[in-house]
Order: C-alpha cells, then structure tokens, then sequence
C-alpha cells in the first residue's frame, strides 16, 4: 500500500484512544497502553480522549466523561506515555471529526453498523435492546472519522476493538472507489497478551464488570483484590492437585511475574500439591506491586499540577485540529463540495 503520509513526515502515524468513563486497568495496559508506550519513538503517534464516544452512552452522565479526562490523562501519563513524543487530544475539541462522521454515515448501511460484533454485545450487556439510542448505534462510524482524521496507518488497541477497524476499513474503501484516493487503511495492533482475565475468573477485565484492577489501585487495595482473587474452584486443600491453565493467578504470573523461575517452580508445586494458594497469590501481589509502584510515583508527579495537565491537553488538541482541518480540505476536495 502506498503511504500517502510521507509527503508530510517519514513516520508513518498511529492514532488511538480511550472512551473517558473511568480509570484505566491491567487490561488496558497490556492490551494497548504498553504498545503505545513502545511505538511513540518510532511512529507520530495521536492519542484521543474520545468524549463524544464516551457521552454517546454516558449522556446523562457529563460529569463522570468530564471528570475522567483527567483520570485518563493521568493513566496515560503514569504508564510512561510521553508528551513530547505523543500529541494528546481531546476528541470534543475537533469537530472536523463529527463533520466528517456525518459524510460516511452515508457509506454505510444501518445493518452492517448492527451487525458489529462488539457492537452487538454492548447493546446487551448496556441492555439497549429495548431502546437504542441513534448515537451509539453510529459510534463505530464516528470511530472510522477519529482514525481517518489522523490518516493513521496503524492502530493499537485491545482485542475488541478489531471490528471497528475492519468496519474503518470498508468505509475507507469505500470512500476512495466513490471520491478518489484519499485515505489509508489502517491496520489494528493488538497486545502480546490479548485479553486479560478478571480477578473474579471472568474471561474479560471491565470497568463494568468490577472485576478489574486498576493502574492506580494504592498498595492495599492491590493486596486485598489479589487475595481475594479466583483461582482453581475444584481445588479445596492446598494438598490437592490444582489446574494451573486458565487459572487467572497463574495468566497474571505469567504476565507480569519477571521471575519465570518462581512461576515454574510455583506452577510445578501447584500441580504437585506442595504449595498452597495463599502463596502463589502472595508472589503475585509482590510482582503486581513492583510493576504499579513506579506507574503510582509518575502518577503523583502529575496529580498535583493542573495547569501542566491542560496544558498537554491544549497543546496537543491545538496540533490534532490543524491536520484534522487540512484533511478536511481534501475531504471537501474529493466530495466536490469546495465551494469557496
Ligand atoms: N472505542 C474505543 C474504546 O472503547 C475508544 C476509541 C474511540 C478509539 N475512538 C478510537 C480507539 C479510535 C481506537 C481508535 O476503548
């Protein structure tokens, strides 16, 4: 594929983004945030605060998508995502991107919007069966104008996002074969380890489901969901021989455990039965904690410094709007809508 980006730089771009509804997870990290940490020296990478999705099923709730751009920001931040080297923007800020959703919503049909797999399954878990509203059904549509704004050639993001950039994708061919060429097709980049359990044995980590532990989680809370965590349900005694696949304790050692010498011998004695859970649980909480303690210290360095927070924000939503309207120059161009 030609990369019509390298007029403007040598590096190809990323965008990416995070509906604001609350602080980001384990989940989070390592199925997009870790990418993004790795990829801002080597791609110009975009990353959106996407307060319109959030508000299209939060709109009665403003204060809370309000409220979580700083939480957002400050995960981001904390997890080693670098300012200088990632333009930060917040979605609400450009409406180039609405303007552009409303011109491929004619691109698409009604049907193949709900046919959306991760669409489908939010409608029931939110139980909008009922009652759907319009916005959120059109969401993955306004998703293809956050990453198509951006021309980004590469999209990191957890394994349920994929559906929406194979939905960008069709929009963009679509839009090319009916205006002229465009746009990129972006491709998805999914984590390692893509999907990460709850600590309740759910095969997901969600906000919703409060079964998540949160980048931001003090040192007691961390201790207490660790504890308490699922592990084996067949296994009584810690004499008894216990299931070590699909064990959540065990998917989380093999994670986030650096000492892969202790996570063999532990998985060894547990299916031996010679070791007891409160043990492997306590191992883990020790390799969770050393992994969250510099994540909470870069935290705090932020928390405290408003003005250094709307500044990134500002900032990097001022750049995001510049390629955003020059992109909707070419738009206007193609659809032969450049009046004056
Ligand atoms: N839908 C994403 C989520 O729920 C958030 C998002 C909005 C996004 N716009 C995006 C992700 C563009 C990638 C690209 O997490």
């Amino acid at each position: 594929m030609d990369n019509k980006q390298s007029l403007l730089s040598d590096s190809k771009r990323i965008l990416t983004g995070d509906r604001p509804t609350g602080k980001m997870h384990l989940g989070h990290y390592v199925g997009s945030l870790k990418n993004r940490v790795k990829l801002q020296d080597s791609y110009d990478q975009f990353v959106m605060i996407a307060d319109v999705q959030a508000l299209t099923d939060n709109f009665e709730n403003p204060e809370k998508v309000r409220a979580s751009i700083r939480e957002v920001l400050l995960d981001y931040l904390a997890v080693g995502i670098d300012p200088t080297k990632t333009t930060i923007l917040i979605q609400s800020m450009i409406p180039e991107i609405a303007e552009l959703t409303v011109y491929y919503l004619n691109l698409v049909t009604l049907e193949r919007v709900l046919r959306n797999p991760t669409v489908k399954d939010e409608i029931k878990q939110k139980r909008f069966e009922k009652s759907l509203p319009a916005g959120f059904a059109m969401y993955p549509v306004s998703q293809a104008a956050d990453i198509t704004i951006f021309n980004a050639d590469l999209v990191p993001v957890g394994e349920d996002q994929v559906p929406m950039i194979e939905q960008t994708r069709e929009i963009v061919r679509k839009f090319n074969s009916l205006y002229g060429d465009v746009f990129v097709e972006p491709e998805a980049l999914v984590g390692e380890v893509k999907r990460l359990p709850g600590i309740d044995g759910n095969s997901k980590m969600g906000k919703s489901l409060g079964n998540a532990i949160y980048l931001s989680d003090s040192e007691e809370e961390l201790k207490k969901k660790v504890m308490g965590m699922y592990t084996d349900p067949t296994r009584i005694h810690a004499t008894d021989p216990g299931k070590v696949e699909g064990n959540p304790v065990f998917i989380y050692h093999d994670v986030f455990n650096p000492d892969k010498d202790e996570v063999e011998d532990l998985k060894d004695r547990y299916q031996k039965g010679t070791v007891g859970d409160v043990e492997v649980k306590e191992k883990l909480f020790v390799a969770l904690n050393d992994f969250l303690k510099p994540i909470r210290e870069r935290r705090k360095d932020f928390e405290n410094n408003s003005e250094e927070l709307n500044k990134i924000l500002k900032v990097g939503t001022e750049k995001a709007r510049n390629v955003a309207k020059e992109t909707m120059q070419k738009v206007r161009k193609a659809m032969k809508i450049d009046y004056f």
